[in-house]
């Protein structure tokens, strides 16, 4: 099991985005069993992206009752797991802590081949909890100045507890004052490993209620090669579109599923979505 934190001391530059739709990648094409973790306890919109509204027992309870972590962890059609903050007002500032994500880690991990957790922004105590019980971070950043050098505290947060960090660019254009990757790249002293271009198709898919993966062919496509990455899928130099040449992959779990693998074109009818599996999973 592996922990992956996408991380970023900025706002709104696609941290949910990414993870959300990352876990759906891994799951879909790969047969990874993933948890989605919302660690963004006062403005969550993990549940949201993902189309899932009445969600009753979110990670706010868990923190504020001791109850067992499973109950607040909910199947999302598409197979993944998500464990929830609360869409609702919070008015007890509790805070996440490390030892609440070993909780976490500790209670479900065994279930899992990767838990992905959806930071909040910033770099605060929450955030350097997350980030300590993480096997490696993705730094989402935009290609802009202030972004990418505010950006380098979470590297050097990440370094100064022995946790590898990966850079992803999001929200790329044509303007020419953007930075360029290698330019992101040298700054930050951290590899590059997946850059999205803005997509229209991406912003349109909040408004339509569907993660991106779902939407946007461009996306989709970006977000399963860098899932191929993470689960060491290798990629052949083909002709066919390595999106095509996905649907033939088998699912690489050892575990048997709760649901078959379906490839995400054949499973989504968009007609139906979003319907949610209502039944917890535990
Ligand atoms: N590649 C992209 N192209 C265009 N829009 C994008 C792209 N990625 C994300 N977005 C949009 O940017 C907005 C913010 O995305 P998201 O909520 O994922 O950011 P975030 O970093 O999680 O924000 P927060 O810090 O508030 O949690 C959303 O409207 C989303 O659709
Ligand atoms: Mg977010």
């Amino acid at each position: 099991m592996e922990v992956i934190g996408i991380v970023s001391p900025k706002g709104g530059v696609g941290k949910t985005t990414i993870a959300s739709n990352l876990a759906i990648a891994l799951k879909n094409y790969f047969g990874q069993d993933v948890l989605v973790v919302d660690a963004n306890l006062h403005t969550a919109n993990l549940a949201l992206y993902l189309g899932m509204y009445d969600l009753p027992i979110s990670f706010n309870d868990i923190l504020k009752t001791k109850i067992n972590v499973s109950k607040a962890i909910y199947t999302h059609e598409s197979g993944i797991h998500i464990l929830p903050a609360t869409l609702g007002i919070e008015e007890d500032e509790h805070l996440i802590s490390a030892s609440l994500f070993r909780k976490v880690i500790s209670e479900v991990g065994v279930d899992y081949d990767y838990i992905i957790i959806d930071a909040v922004a910033g770099l605060s105590s929450e955030v350097k909890a997350a980030i300590s019980v993480c096997d490696k971070i993705f730094v989402v950043v935009t290609p802009d100045i202030p972004t990418v050098y505010t950006s380098k505290k979470a590297i050097h947060l990440a370094d100064s507890l022995n946790v590898i960090s990966e850079v992803i660019v999001n929200k790329k254009t044509k303007n020419l004052h953007e930075l360029k990757l290698h330019q992101i790249s040298d700054i930050l002293r951290s590899e590059v490993v997946a850059s999205f271009n803005f997509d229209i198709k991406t912003v349109e898919s909040v408004a339509k209620r569907v993660p991106a993966i779902y939407h946007s062919v461009y996306f989709r496509e970006k977000i399963a090669f860098l899932a191929a990455n993470i689960a060491g899928i290798p990629i052949k130099k083909s002709k066919i579109p390595f999106i095509n040449q996905l649907r033939k992959i088998k699912p690489q779990s050892k575990k048997s599923h709760q649901y078959a693998h379906t490839s995400i074109t054949r499973q989504f009818k968009k007609d139906s979505y979003p319907s949610l599996r209502k039944d917890k999973l535990y």
